[in-house]
């Protein structure tokens, strides 16, 4: 590392906000978060830490003296250059992205040439144009603005931030800003991907949009190999090493969930027919993720026949482990699903369970797996937790009622589960 790090400001203390923060914070660099929520930069400055993330509070904690809270966006611009926009767009009503967040931020930005936009934040391959067009109509147009989209994965976020695949900084003017952005990232040694802003957007929205299509390819092969007695572990092991493919995300299951797939996938689709482009893949890739959510509760009515009256176990309810994230999850829909045709539904998580409690109130969590697998009819994997993969079937066989155990990610090791007198079934495995 050559020379003092640049002072970075970030605006969100989110997840992305919180991550990216605390990553330039490990390396080197003086960080100054801002928030609007009072509440939470109470909690920031009280050395909480407000989401789960795995080494997140570590990392915070070590860092303690170079990451600095306030809820005025003034504390950022006196001490940083470059003003990384970390706020959430969540999904409107119609299914696009609502950037009303980032419109305030954009609002608040100062009108001077020392200063740019860095926005981390996912938006609509457009929205740096329009943001730019703002700056000039009020004024502002010496401010400097780049796009630099974040790849973190809950869960492996820091390790992400700091490990890479790549680095992708967009602008459409030479200048001071991108080139520090660059500087910024170069203790990392990504491959760095420096293009304009609109294409920089869209590579954001492409990877997710793709590795959201690779889930629903495997999943309808999954579906196949059901019908034909193929087995879809096989079957992606053997496409996996053709190196055009790859083996990653070649896991079929009970569908993606959380906030970007969900999210980005939709709003990417939208993006494009607001254009006027009907973006047909996108649709059915939707499609393949809200059916195979469904999907189990046929596998269940199989087994069991009529579900109203049985007791159904979910095992895990976060959308993938090592997160408490509810968003998107498949085991809303599957547990909505099951109370409609009348099952009782009984579900433990090791973290999650609050979080699923403020979207489901209704729903039955206990707070150990113990109390789910008891009197069960049938249990289904939902969540991949280690703690839930390493379960002991035999004692699992002797609580339950009935003999059912979906393996809704095919983690379960079936010859466990089936030599422990249950019924073992996954997705697309024979
Ligand atoms: C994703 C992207 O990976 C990340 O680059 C982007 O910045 C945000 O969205 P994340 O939402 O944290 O990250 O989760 P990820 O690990 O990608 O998993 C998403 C969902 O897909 C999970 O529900 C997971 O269970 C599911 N999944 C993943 C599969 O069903 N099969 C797979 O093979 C891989």
């Amino acid at each position: 590392m050559n020379g003092p790090r640049e002072p970075i400001g970030v605006i969100g203390t989110g997840y992305v906000g919180l991550v990216t923060a605390a990553g330039f914070a490990e390396l080197g660099n003086e960080v100054y978060c801002v928030d609007i929520d009072e509440a939470k930069i109470e909690v920031l400055r009280s050395g909480e830490v407000p989401i789960y993330e795995l080494g997140l509070r570590e990392t915070i904690e070590r860092n303690r003296e170079r990451m600095h809270f306030s809820t005025s966006l003034a504390d950022a611009v006196a001490n940083a250059r470059l003003l990384f926009v970390c706020v959430g767009t969540p999904p409107t009503y119609a299914g696009d992205a609502d950037l009303s967040a980032v419109n305030a931020v954009v609002e608040a930005m100062p009108a001077d040439g020392e200063h740019a936009l860095v926005m981390k934040s996912t938006v609509p391959c457009g929205t740096g144009r329009s943001i730019q067009r703002v700056f000039a109509e009020q004024g502002k147009g010496r401010l400097a603005y780049v796009s630099c989209p974040e790849f973190l994965k809950e869960g492996s976020a820091l390790q992400d931030f700091l490990e890479p695949d790549r680095v992708v900084v967009g602008a459409d003017e030479e200048g001071w800003a991108p080139d520090a952005v660059c500087e910024l990232y170069s203790p990392l040694q990504a491959p760095l991907v420096r293009t304009d802003v609109a294409s920089a957007e869209m590579i954001k929205l492409a990877a997710n949009a793709f590795l959201a299509t690779k889930i629903s390819f495997i999943n309808e092969i999954a579906n196949v190999c059901e019908e034909t007695g193929a087995n879809v572990l096989e079957v992606a092991r053997g496409v996996g090493l053709d190196q055009r493919i790859g083996p990653k995300f070649l896991s079929a299951g009970i569908g993606y969930g959380g906030s970007c797939f969900t999210k980005d996938v939709s709003a990417l689709k939208l993006l494009a027919a607001n254009s006027g482009y009907h973006f047909q893949l996108l649709g059915s890739v939707i499609e393949v993720n809200e059916l195979q959510k469904r999907r189990v509760v046929a596998k269940l009515a199989r087994h069991l026949g009529e579900l109203a009256g049985k007791r159904i176990g979910l095992l895990g309810l976060a959308f993938k482990p090592n997160t408490d994230d509810m968003r998107g999850a498949s085991s809303l829909v599957l547990a909505a699903r099951l109370a409609a045709e009348g099952a009782t539904v009984r579900a433990y998580d090791p973290i999650a369970s609050e979080e699923a409690l403020k979207v489901m109130p209704e729903l039955d969590c206990v707070p150990r797996v113990q109390d789910v697998l008891r009197d069960a009819d049938a249990v289904v994997l939902v969540t991949e937790w280690p703690e839930l993969v390493a379960l002991d079937w035999a004692v699992a066989a002797e609580l339950m009622a009935g003999k059912v155990v979906i393996d809704g990610r095919n983690a379960l090791d079936s010859a466990a589960v089936r030599s422990a007198g249950l019924l073992y079934e996954g997705i697309g495995v024979a």
